[in-house]
């Protein structure tokens, strides 16, 4: 019988420490927690016992953030960790060790490669980059001893959408597990771990949060990992602060609505730009001609992201006068805020690429990507149309 959320992050610890009956919970910055006794100390430290010594090892609003995760995603068990990429190194760190191989999506957020590739080569763990909405080459690319298999829900800026379902498959055929980071999706739109993932990621710095004033990070999964993911983040020190955690349980609140709003505006973005004489292409996957559409309706719950990928008939000069023009929209290399946000790849999360890599991945100087915040659509279309119109002038 599989372990309920709450039973493993049980409320009754935060409750017990929230001694007045506040309707919100409180903030409890503690680094070090007083203890009774030796006895208790020592039930605290191994566990035996629901409560806090030391902060890097748990403190009550990681855990009350944690459990609202737990149940967004349908997992048996969340950690909050400092950031979205110490999640990812939560991940690595717990489950593969030297001599193991990771079989990682070229499509993934260039931080992950870097921390998959770079970084995991220098402890001796050995890394194939494969493009995984290809079944054949991911099959490919596995080895017997591939302990891990990592792909994005949405990846960026090209919006490929993973096919869980297959992705699980190959995984659980070679004993690896599969982690799936669904920070373009949130619990929202896509639940990965229903569709055969072990582990889901999010960044809860972008939309979890959705306010911009947080770094977080989250690992959920199904199987009993706790403990050895617990370890991990207390030894090398991946803890979440409590005020971040207290921030981002007050942003989670809002997650569906927000998401609801911003899924619902970037559709209609999207056909809006896809209309327009001074665009050359729009990439959403709840387009019908985006490549993986009918595998987004197949996974997602009836929303397909916030996100909203175009190339202007510009060149580089252009696209750059566009970005200053549209003043209305904050150019902010990051997504995921209330507001609406643009970022230019090309300059931004991509420039470690040459410009032929950047090409290959379908990003060219041209290229804007759009992060819908929870403002009215029009208003949104509006600000575009606008900057737009005066590019057609320029
Ligand atoms: C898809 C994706 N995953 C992970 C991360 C890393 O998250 P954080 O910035 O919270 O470390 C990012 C950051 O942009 C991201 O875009």
């Amino acid at each position: 019988m599989p372990k309920r959320p709450e039973d493993i992050c049980p409320e009754p610890t935060l409750q017990s420490v929230n001694a007045d009956s506040l309707l919100n919970p409180g903030i409890y910055p503690a680094a070090v927690y007083r203890c009774a006794d030796p006895d208790e100390a020592l039930a605290l430290l191994e566990g035996r016992q629901p409560g806090y010594v030391y902060q890097r090892d748990g403190h009550p609003n990681a855990d009350a953030l944690s459990a609202k995760c737990a149940r967004l995603h349908q997992a048996e068990w969340a950690v909050v960790t400092s950031s979205g990429m110490s999640a990812m190194a939560s991940a690595l760190l717990a489950f593969v060790q030297h001599g193991d191989h990771l079989v990682v999506s070229d499509g993934v957020y260039g931080h992950s490669i870097n921390l998959l590739r770079t970084e995991a080569s220098r402890m001796g763990i050995d890394t194939t980059l494969v493009d995984t909405n290809d079944v054949e080459a991911t099959i490919a690319a596995v080895r017997s001893n591939t302990k891990m298999i990592v792909a994005e829900t949405i990846s960026n800026p090209l919006l490929r959408v993973a096919n869980i379902k297959a992705l699980a498959e190959i995984a659980r055929d070679t004993d690896a597990k599969l982690l799936i980071d669904n920070t373009f999706a949130t619990p929202i739109v896509c639940q990965p771990l229903l569709h055969g993932a072990d582990l889901v990621l999010e960044s809860i710095s972008k939309m979890m949060n959705g306010h911009g004033d947080v770094m977080l990070g989250m690992l959920a999964g199904r199987s009993d990992e706790l403990a050895r993911v617990r370890r991990v983040m207390s030894v090398w020190g991946l803890t979440s602060s409590p005020f971040d955690c207290w921030l981002a349980a007050r942003g989670l609140a809002t997650l569906p609505l927000r998401m609801q709003q911003a899924c619902i505006s970037a559709l209609e973005i999207a056909r809006f730009l896809s209309g327009h004489d001074k665009i050359d292409e729009v990439v959403y996957p709840g387009l019908p001609n985006h490549p993986d559409y009918q595998l987004a309706v197949d996974q997602f719950r009836g929303q397909f992201g916030c996100v909203v990928t175009f190339r202007l008939a510009a060149d580089a000069d252009g696209t750059a006068d566009f970005i200053r023009t549209c003043q209305a929209i904050p150019f902010c290399p990051s997504l995921g805020d209330v507001s609406t946000t643009l970022s230019h790849p090309a300059s931004t999360s991509h420039r470690s690429l040459s410009e032929e890599e950047q090409a290959a991945l379908g990003i060219g100087p041209n290229s804007i990507r759009l992060s819908v915040g929870t403002e009215p659509a029009n208003s949104i279309v509006d600000a575009l149309d606008k900057a737009l119109s005066q590019l057609s002038e320029g």
